[in-house]
């Protein structure tokens, strides 16, 4: 049976009716055509469907749409800015190689950002802990890694993201 839920989905609140049974990935990428956010192994292993929900990262694969009712949800799509421009995080992973084939990269991205939300600066044991459920067949980890402590890193790059996001949330107010 289908019922109403209301969230925040990339800054924009929206009302869409769900089946009970629908997870968050079915319904961003199937009802809402968002499909940045990946389809792997479909049962909670992969970390390809990787969405955040209230700056916490999850497996949309194994979470019920109807728990997204009052939340924020973040994709890949809500991650650059209203004008195009890159994350930092987005552009520390081209910089870096960190971008193969691209289909672990919206979910290992967000993954990222989950973390440099809590620990800005993150060293390797931090990096490899936050991306532990995500899988990349493609590169080895080691320019994701290196891409995630250089989107993070030093006082420099902490200064890029905060004044990012800064930006982003004023801009997003108007
Ligand atoms: S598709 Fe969700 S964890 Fe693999
Ligand atoms: S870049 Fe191909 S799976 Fe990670």
């Amino acid at each position: 049976m289908k019922h109403e839920i209301r969230f925040e989905l990339n800054g924009n609140e929206v009302t869409v009716e769900i089946e009970d049974h629908w997870t968050l990935l079915h319904l961003l990428r199937e009802e809402l055509g968002l499909t940045g956010t990946k389809e792997g192994c479909g049962v909670g292993e992969c970390g390809a469907c990787t969405v955040l929900v209230d700056d916490m990262a999850v497996n949309s694969c194994i979470f019920l749409a109807a728990e997204a009712q009052g939340r924020r949800v973040t994709t890949i799509e809500g991650l650059a800015s209203p004008d195009g421009k890159l994350h930092p995080i987005q552009e520390a992973f081209i910089e870096h190689g960190a971008i193969q084939c691209g289909f672990c990269s919206p979910g290992m991205i967000l993954s990222a950002r989950a973390l440099l939300n809590e620990t800005p600066q993150p060293d390797e044991d931090h990096i490899r802990e936050a991306i532990a459920g995500n899988i990349c067949r493609c590169t080895g980890y080691v320019q994701i890694i290196e891409a995630i402590r250089a989107a993070g890193q030093g006082p420099a790059d902490d200064v890029k993201v905060m004044a990012w996001q800064s930006a982003n949330d004023n801009s997003e107010g108007k």
